[in-house]
């Protein structure tokens, strides 16, 4: 097979559902582009600028169909989904069929036969829109469980292409998975990719176990024999891009802003401190009913500690999410109307984003940071957290249910669901000598600045290339040529 390359094909190919850019309008009505400040694509930077890089993705509004065009060194190609496509391939199929039921089914999922259909159409249309730009024996790397079915789209369109998959949300143990009426099909598209990664060992033994009852396919750990190729899924637990939150958090303006945020709060001896975008995934309800709790037993004054609640608009339009909202303003009103006084408001509750500037001045003005996540693939605020505390101080009380919490056994585990463990933790945390704090952090710190994005993103893509010398022969040449992915950490480092 020959295949003429062109200025228009790019021999590593991002796809994923969002691009890592925003389109702003501006008051005059021109249109511009901005990087949206995600972990994925500071890591991917570097590679796609070493190759020819492009990125597939949706612009984020309804109808953006445009050209693809360059954005500071990527490539990026927007895929547009009307309207039609938002409600049923984004809205319904990826955020109301898959998102609950990969989370433990915490919200009922729904599914819907003309969801699925659309979700079927959109992925052909990424892939598609890939297959268009990606060189003879490009990489394409597709990331999350909206775009399940393009690896398999993507190998029977061009069977040259080393494909990678990423599931950055959890994989649900079988008595779950097996609801979804498509449950073959996604497993089959999945199966499609060289190499399938998931946030967690668990993760991926819960895939192979799905395989194993939908397939007649041979699995051996990690490895998965489709016909005559060797797919490997395994865990590639994911991070953030560290040493960029500890050079924010030491900036002077930074701390002097942590400090103005502590004041403005009114000094507090604790201030407590909970980031999410608003999901139900994220226990946020749990989280104030323990607090709630403490301050009517009296355990907890509203003069000594404020609760930060910052919670991130997100996918508002889905019905359970609509739910959501109401019931967490409302109880966040009855803490507040219950408690604050006229000089200290029990919750500061933000239904904002916020730029990173401002958050890690947040992780910096927090004594106690509160992930109580009921199912979450990783959760990198509490990767965050740690990055930022290079004063070695704070503590992280952290889910069991979340990813990072195999990774960061040195934060306090809780059980979202035990609401008088909850308690208790938040009252041990309270009361933590300065030493274990510090002896705690210590820990945390050197995991999450050591496995930061970018060694997260070479280990995948090292396996990628691993994965695919084996069927070379069945290539001509040899499309991988030296390929090696080594990727650049940004300045600064780690400093214990
Ligand atoms: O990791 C889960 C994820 O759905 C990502 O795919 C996505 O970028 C992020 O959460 C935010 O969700 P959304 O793109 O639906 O706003």
């Amino acid at each position: 097979m020959s295949h003429e390359t062109d200025s228009s094909e790019y021999d590593f190919v991002v796809v994923s559902n969002r691009l890592p850019v925003d389109r702003i309008t501006d008051a005059d009505g021109t249109e511009s582009w901005t990087r949206s400040p995600g972990g994925l694509v500071t890591a991917l930077e570097p590679v796609m600028r070493q190759r020819e890089g492009a990125w597939v993705g949706w612009g984020g509004q309804p109808d953006i169909d445009i050209p693809p065009f360059d954005n500071e060194g990527i490539r990026i190609v927007p895929v547009p989904l009307s309207p039609a496509d938002i409600e049923n391939y984004y809205e319904g199929f990826s955020n109301d069929t898959l998102w609950p039921l990969y989370h433990d089914v915490i919200s009922a999922p729904s599914f819907h036969r003309v969801w699925w259909d659309s979700y079927v159409a959109i992925n052909k249309r990424f892939a598609d829109a890939a297959v268009a730009i990606a060189a003879h024996g490009a990489v394409v790397w597709v990331q999350d469980y909206q775009l399940q079915l393009v690896p398999k789209m993507l190998r029977e369109l061009r069977p040259d292409l080393t494909i990678g998959f990423f599931n950055h949300i959890p994989f649900p143990p079988y008595g779950i998975y097996s609801q979804l009426p498509w449950r073959t099909q996604i497993i089959e598209g999945l199966l499609g990719a060289d190499v399938i990664g998931f946030q967690r060992v668990a993760d991926a033994g819960n895939f192979s176990r799905a395989v194993r009852r939908l397939t007649n396919y041979v699995t051996k750990n990690p490895l998965i024999e489709v016909g005559n190729r060797k797919v490997i899924a395994k865990a590639f637990p994911i991070s953030i891009d560290s040493a960029s939150y500890e050079e924010l958090a030491r900036q002077p303006h930074i701390q002097a802003r942590a400090r103005e945020i502590r004041a403005g709060l009114g000094n507090p001896k604790t201030v407590m401190l909970g980031v999410d975008r608003l999901d139900y995934t994220k226990g946020i309800g749990h989280r104030l009913k323990a607090f709630g709790e403490l301050l009517a037993d009296g355990r907890l004054s509203v003069e000594d500690i404020t609760l930060v609640q910052v919670a991130s608009p997100s996918r508002e339009r889905v019905t359970a999410y609509m739910q959501l909202r109401d019931e967490i303003e409302l109880t966040v009103g009855r803490i507040n109307g219950d408690f604050s006084t006229m000089s200290h408001t029990a919750i500061s509750y933000h239904h904002h984003g916020y730029p990173r500037d401002e958050m890690v001045a947040l992780y910096l003005a927090a004594d106690i940071m509160l992930v109580t996540a009921l199912r979450d693939g990783m959760n990198l605020v509490a990767k965050e957290y740690a990055a930022a505390r290079f004063d070695g101080d704070g503590i992280l009380i952290l889910s069991e249910f979340t990813g990072a919490w195999d990774e960061l056994k040195k934060a306090m585990r809780i059980n979202p669901h035990d609401i008088d463990g909850l308690k208790d933790t938040i009252l041990e945390a309270i009361a933590m000598p300065k030493s274990e704090r510090r002896a705690r952090m210590r820990s945390l710190r050197r995991r999450v600045l050591e496995n930061d994005v970018a060694k997260w993103s070479s280990s995948f893509l090292a396996t990628l290339t691993e994965a695919t010398r084996h069927r070379l022969p069945e290539l001509e040449g040899d499309p991988l040529g030296d390929l090696e992915w080594t990727i650049e950490r940004p300045a600064g480092g780690f400093t214990p």
